[in-house]
């Protein structure tokens, strides 16, 4: 079987590690990077890191209008299709990069299978949610997270190649959070004690391009009476340049610093007494750990973490953060509803068994 597997942005590298792997152990992956996430520490970290092959080719197609950028890689990627001429095109999540690889394997007619199928947010003013519906209602096999994907999707009429599987960044946390124990040195050479800080990050549009939204979230950290952790993702460090709030932070108590690797961010969820984010991601990783998580989003796709009491949303205004930050937290233990660990191998037998029906 030999199949094209297409990733770019960050969490991609994530969620294709344990996949990849997995595929690899009886077939032929090519790996596309369309070049979405490009820094050092925005994507090659991962590869060195986790162990992830390199890719095939990176085509290298970089920041943009979003217009300009899902065109760009749709174009690219109709021409590896063609040429790999692969039995499936695999995409992950929600990002640009799905959203192109999707439409290249329907324009190529080459099977399309997507990974992290069927979550919702039901805003369509997010760019993620745009990607992931017009995603998977041109996918063939659709690889579930959860139950409510499952049940989302069969609300929008899609039931046929619906899969539940598990979360393969539940496995990859099952794969490496021994490793980032062992090999991280992140706390030492922050001086971090464990739980007596709070880690934030910060990078959707909704809070980094609304100037009050982005100073209110500095405000609150500021005022926070504890150390806090930030790893800046680059479109959250532009626009507080833009904007000259550079100024006036970092104020003693907020540590920014640029974007970890995935060992040192696991190291920081584990021992972080909370979590401050808007990332889908990093609220899924909070639950692994049973690590507390503030949400500053209107809504979450990942209901289940609010569902168990684990994660809260608010808004992004001073008080409110500064309030939750203080005053959430649960109890007990997070249930076990993003799988077992063995996600990825689950998706690897499924696409071979829908080899022929396709
Ligand atoms: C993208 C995804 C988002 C995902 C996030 C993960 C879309 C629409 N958004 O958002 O779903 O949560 O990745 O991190 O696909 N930049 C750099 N260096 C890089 C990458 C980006 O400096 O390596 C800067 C550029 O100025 C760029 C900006 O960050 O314009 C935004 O990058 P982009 O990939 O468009 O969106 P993200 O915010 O990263
Ligand atoms: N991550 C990381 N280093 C960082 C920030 C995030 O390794 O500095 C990892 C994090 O552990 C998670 C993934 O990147 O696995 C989440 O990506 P991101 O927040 O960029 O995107 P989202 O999940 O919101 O799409």
């Amino acid at each position: 079987m030999k199949v094209v597997s297409i990733v770019g942005a960050r969490p991609q590298f994530i969620k294709a590690a344990p996949v990849s792997w997995a595929l690899r152990q009886k077939h032929t992956e090519i790996l596309a990077h369309t070049g979405q996430h490009y820094d050092l520490r925005m994507s090659q970290i991962f590869f060195s890191e986790m162990g992830l092959p390199e890719p095939d080719m990176n085509l290298g197609v970089g920041s943009g209008q979003p217009g300009w950028q899902i065109g760009e890689m749709l174009t690219r990627l109709e021409t590896v299709i063609q040429n790999a001429k692969p039995d499936w095109v695999l995409v992950y999540g929600d990002t640009n990069s799905t959203l192109a690889g999707a439409l290249a394997a329907r324009i190529a007619q080459v099977p399309l299978a997507h990974v992290e199928a069927g979550l919702r947010s039901f805003n369509r003013q997010m760019p993620e949610e745009r990607n992931r519906v017009l995603t998977d209602h041109c996918s063939d096999l659709l690889f579930c997270p959860t139950q409510n994907a499952v049940d989302l999707l069969a609300k929008e009429g899609i039931t046929r190649g619906v899969h539940l599987v598990g979360d393969t960044m539940y496995d990859a946390v099952r794969q490496f959070s021994e490793v980032a124990r062992q090999r991280s040195t992140i706390l030492h050479e922050l001086d971090l004690k464990p739980k007596n800080f709070v880690l934030t990050t910060i990078h959707r549009p909704y809070n980094t391009d609304m100037p009050t939204n982005l100073e209110n979230i500095l405000t609150a950290l500021e005022k926070l009476d504890e150390r806090v952790v930030f790893p800046v993702h680059p479109r959250t460090r532009k626009k507080i340049q833009e904007l000259h709030f550079g100024a006036r932070v970092p104020s003693a108590n907020v540590l920014m610093i640029e974007p970890v690797g995935y060992l040192d961010m696991l190291a920081l969820e584990q021992n972080a007494r909370l979590i401050l984010t808007d990332s889908g991601g990093i609220q899924k990783e909070a639950f692994f750990f049973a690590t507390p998580c503030v949400t500053i989003r209107p809504e979450t796709e990942w209901v289940e973490t609010l569902q168990a009491g684990w994660n809260v949303l608010v808004q992004p205004v001073a008080q409110e953060i500064w309030r939750a930050v203080k005053q959430f937290a649960p109890v007990g233990q997070p249930p076990a509803v993003f799988g077992d660990g063995h996600a990825a191998a689950r998706c690897v037998a499924l696409l071979e068994a829908n080899l022929q029906r396709m």
